[in-house]
């Protein structure tokens, strides 16, 4: 089978991390052994970029933040999603660079010339074979990334990073841009209602993973 690449997207407090790992659980159980990654924060130094561009008490220049989100993604792009695929690895990302179009282009307002070059330059071109959308309103995602830091739970979990706290407006816009590159590119985006229970939106994630797989073989 060739290398397969597979994105998760999605606003924060979509559950794409939640489903991922349930997803690998599941593919593991099965025999596929994915490599399953993420950005920012894929590599060793994108983990450093991941540090500096989510701290939430660091003011950190819109433009300063695509380029680093751009510098992240070059280094995981030529140091792991690329040799992965070489060897015929099923990697999994959640986020890449549909990320970018919605947070820094719809979000942020950076004009889309402008974001398809820099994707361009830190992807040189290499685009998810398959992308799973998660899509929720965004009165359940602020529900459940409030719920997240100020939960039972929160103790060991990090809070809210420097893009969730963000107002309901850019995190509208960041859900409508990636609403449109679903509508753009049905082929390889498949929008997942991630508004139900945990449970119904793994079903709905296995039946579209495991197809598409099996259509590669
Ligand atoms: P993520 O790891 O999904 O957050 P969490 O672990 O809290 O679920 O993503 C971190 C944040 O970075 C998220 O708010 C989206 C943002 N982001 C961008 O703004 N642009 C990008 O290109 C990427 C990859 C992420």
């Amino acid at each position: 089978m060739p290398g397969t690449f597979i994105t998760f997207e999605g606003i924060d407090g979509s559950g794409k991390s939640t489903q991922l790992r349930l997803l690998n659980n599941f593919l593991r159980v099965n025999g596929w052994n994915p490599l399953v990654t993420r950005e920012p924060g894929g590599t060793p130094v994108g983990l450093r970029l991941r540090a500096a561009l989510l701290d939430a008490t660091e003011e950190v220049d819109p433009l300063t933040e695509l380029l680093v989100f751009a510098a992240d993604r070059a280094q995981h792009v030529r140091r792991v999603i690329r040799p992965a695929l070489a060897a015929g690895q099923v990697v999994i990302s959640d986020r890449y660079a549909d990320a970018t179009i919605a947070y820094q282009g719809g979000g942020r307002g950076f004009p889309p010339e402008l974001i398809s070059e820099i994707v361009q330059l830190a992807t040189e071109g290499l685009k998810p074979d398959l992308t799973l959308l998660f899509d929720v309103s965004i009165e359940e995602s602020t529900h459940r990334t409030t719920r997240r830091s100020t939960g039972k739970n929160s103790a060991n979990k990090a809070g809210r990073d420097r893009l969730d706290i963000e107002d309901a407006a850019f995190h509208t816009r960041v859900r409508e841009a990636y609403l449109v590159i679903a509508s753009a590119e049905p082929e390889r985006v498949k929008i997942v209602d991630a508004s139900g229970p945990l449970e119904q939106t793994h079903e709905r994630v296995k039946d579209v993973v495991v197809s598409f797989l099996r259509s590669r073989m």
